[in-house]
């Protein structure tokens, strides 16, 4: 290994070196994307189907073709509070491992929320502000989400209400906090406050809740107030779009380093940490100007790059959201409660689904005690306790480090550190303590769902 005192732990940009533009992965891809279907027609969803829930400037993104498109100034000035963020070469997990691996991470946890959610909750407070709209209503899994539109809603004026999934709403008492030191408020989701979330309580009252079920009560409250948008946390083409921030400041940050990855890793929930850091080095792949392994990591007991199939299906559970062709376990599967609540989720981003289909990308899946093993690890090697949706991307990462070392590889493994897991404690004790318990893939419960996916 190199000497201690002379090695490069962090590749640091300049805030003026922060990305101008967003990169558009649409303008690159091999086929076109299917198009969002409305739920009603089975039709092509046009712009005037998605305007009672989005403002324009986001509808307008999310078909847009454009390769670049430029970040608003206003959004630049709020990304300066955390951005660029750091790159780090983990040398110390390598000297653990030891392996001959080189090992680097985007650490995204730095953002005052704790993750990369702030990249698409700044600009879509921006757009609906700039819009006129006053309120915005939203799901949230860990938390995180929320806690980043609850912070993005305080920078632009607009009050948020947050559905917070009731598992992580009992595990995460913390997180509902801050969103409401952010002046958010927050239910518990499936709740009593919406016509979907009496319905399932009345059906099943010790529902654990999903983020299904909790985007169907935002969808619910944005398109029957007025002064209400529905503002989503993943999946949607403009939110991975917002993500890419990540990926260009890499791609500067490994040239800093003097290296190239060999292989690409974010955990993947809805998709967008995981696009948000590897799109841009997709698209350099796409266009024929690099070749680079990427993987996306899920959770065993939510596997729907894995073993889900790729078709139509509903974003939500309450089947109010239009149609879009991803990789989905059924709108009515309801995952156990993992305590990584982000990666809690039936589908996958329309974008990284095709990516899959088309074999840009690879996919697999991990168990959460295996995760938070590795999340440890981490934190006892690079001192950061990551959140227990990134711990599997770690899995992976480590998994890779040691294959190389077996082969006597010098790989380079680049990957997305999406958050901290300080409000993640009650899990990390649980792991601690031997009692966290890993969930056999639900093979039944996803047969039943899928049974019952729409037909189109
Ligand atoms: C820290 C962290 N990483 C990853 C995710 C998964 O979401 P996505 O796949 O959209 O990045 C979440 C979701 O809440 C999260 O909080």
């Amino acid at each position: 290994m190199a000497d201690s005192s002379s090695r490069q732990t962090k590749f640091i940009l300049d805030e003026d070196r922060m990305p101008r533009t967003w990169y558009n992965i649409a303008a690159d891809l091999p086929v076109p994307l299917p198009p969002a279907l409305h739920p009603g027609t089975g039709k092509p969803a046009g712009p005037d189907d998605f305007a009672p829930i989005f403002p324009m400037a986001l509808i307008g993104q999310e078909v847009s073709t454009e390769r670049e498109i430029e970040i608003p100034e206003p959004v630049r000035d709020a990304y300066r509070l955390y951005r660029p963020s750091p790159l780090h070469r983990a040398h110390r997990l390598e000297l653990s491992l030891d392996t001959p691996a080189h090992i680097y991470y985007k650490y995204e946890g730095g953002s005052p929320a704790g993750s990369h959610k702030p990249n698409t909750a700044i600009p879509q407070a921006f757009y609906n502000r700039e819009q006129g709209v006053r309120r915005l209503a939203t799901e949230t899994g860990a938390g995180q989400w929320g806690s980043a539109l609850a912070f993005a809603g305080a920078l632009f004026g607009l009050e948020v209400k947050v559905y917070m999934v009731r598992a992580s709403y009992d595990q995460k008492p913390y997180r509902r906090i801050l969103m409401e030191t952010y002046g958010a408020s927050v239910v518990a989701s499936p709740s009593p406050t919406t016509d979907y979330g009496r319905r399932v309580l009345a059906e099943t009252p010790d529902s654990p809740g999903s983020l299904g079920i909790a985007i169907s009560e935002a969808v619910e409250d944005a398109a029957t107030r007025d002064d209400t948008k529905y503002s989503l946390g993943s999946v949607l083409n403009h939110v991975l779009l917002h993500q890419t921030v990540i990926g260009l400041e890499a791609l500067e940050q490994m040239a800093m380093a003097g290296e190239e990855p060999d292989v690409i890793i974010g955990c993947a929930g809805g998709g967008s940490n995981f696009a948000g850091l590897s799109f841009p080095f997709a698209g350099r792949k796409l266009r024929g100007e690099a070749d680079y392994r990427i993987v996306a990591v899920e959770p065993e007991a939510a596997p729907s790059l894995t073993r889900g199939v790729y078709a139509y299906d509903f974003g939500d559970t309450g089947h109010l959201t239009p149609l879009v062709k991803m990789h989905t376990l059924g709108s009515e599967f309801i995952p156990e409660p993992i305590h990584a609540g982000g990666l809690r989720y039936h589908g996958m981003a329309p974008l990284v689904s095709l990516l899959r289909e088309e074999g840009v990308i690879d996919a697999r899946s991990v168990h959460q005690r295996a995760a938070f093993e590795a999340g440890v690890r981490f934190a006892r090697t690079e001192g950061i306790l990551p959140a227990p949706e990134s711990t599997h991307a770690i899995k992976a990462v480590i998994d890779e480090a040691l294959e190389a070392k077996e082969a006597g590889q010098a790989r380079v493994i680049l990957f997305n550190l999406s958050g901290h897991g300080h409000f993640d404690l009650a899990s990390y004790e649980r792991y601690l303590a031997g009692m966290l318990e890993d969930y056999e893939y639900p093979a039944e419960k996803v047969e039943e769902a899928l049974a019952a996916l729409p037909r189109v």
